[in-house]
């Protein structure tokens, strides 16, 4: 399996696996999410492709791109609460189904991982969705821990 950075020409397969996602998320807390993939959604990988911040990374396993992140450079200045903050998150994160539980998310991340040494970052963050119990044991098992908590009353 080879893990880089995506061809301009591969961000068609890109947007597919970026519907899977949004799949999930629709099926797991559909008060919030919208159902289907619209033009909107689709071409915001060009706002990331275009964004010097933000790279977008795949695995590809048999010339299939089989998994794909995307990671964002975020800085958020001092303020009268926090100091300031400079981190790579991860924005977008997705393997294809037919994929799944052969070490393709945990390739990318250690690609990321990497990427984040090599470029300076102390810490690489991201946010998911409680319902998304396999992504968590996932990230759990590459070493992330939750630091922060969203909560909800239902009314
Ligand atoms: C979460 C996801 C990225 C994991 O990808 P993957 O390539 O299957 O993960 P790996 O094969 O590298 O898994 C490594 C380890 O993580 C854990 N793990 C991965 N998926 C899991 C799941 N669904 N349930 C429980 N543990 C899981 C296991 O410990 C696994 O090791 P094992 O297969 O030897 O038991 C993938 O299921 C996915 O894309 N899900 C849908 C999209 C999504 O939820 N994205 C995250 C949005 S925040």
């Amino acid at each position: 399996m080879e893990v880089r950075f995506a061809k301009e020409n591969e961000l068609d397969r890109v947007n597919e696996l970026r519907k899977q996602v949004n799949d999930v998320h629709v099926a797991g807390k559909p008060d919030v999410f919208k159902p289907g993939f619209c033009d909107e959604l689709k071409n915001f990988i060009n706002v990331i492709r275009d964004d010097p911040e933000q790279e977008i990374v795949v695995a590809v396993m048999d010339s299939v791109i089989c998994g794909f992140a995307i990671i964002h450079h975020i800085n958020k200045p001092e303020n009268p609460f926090m100091k300031e903050r400079d981190f790579l998150d991860i924005d977008e994160f997705c393997v294809d189904e037919a994929y799944r539980r052969k070490g393709v998310a945990t390739s990318l991340i250690s690609f990321i991982k990497d990427y984040a040494k090599e470029n300076g970052f102390h810490r690489i963050e991201l946010n998911m969705w409680e319902f998304n119990q396999g992504a968590l044991a996932f990230y759990e098992s590459v070493g992330f821990e939750t630091f922060r908590r969203y909560m909800e009353i239902m009314l």
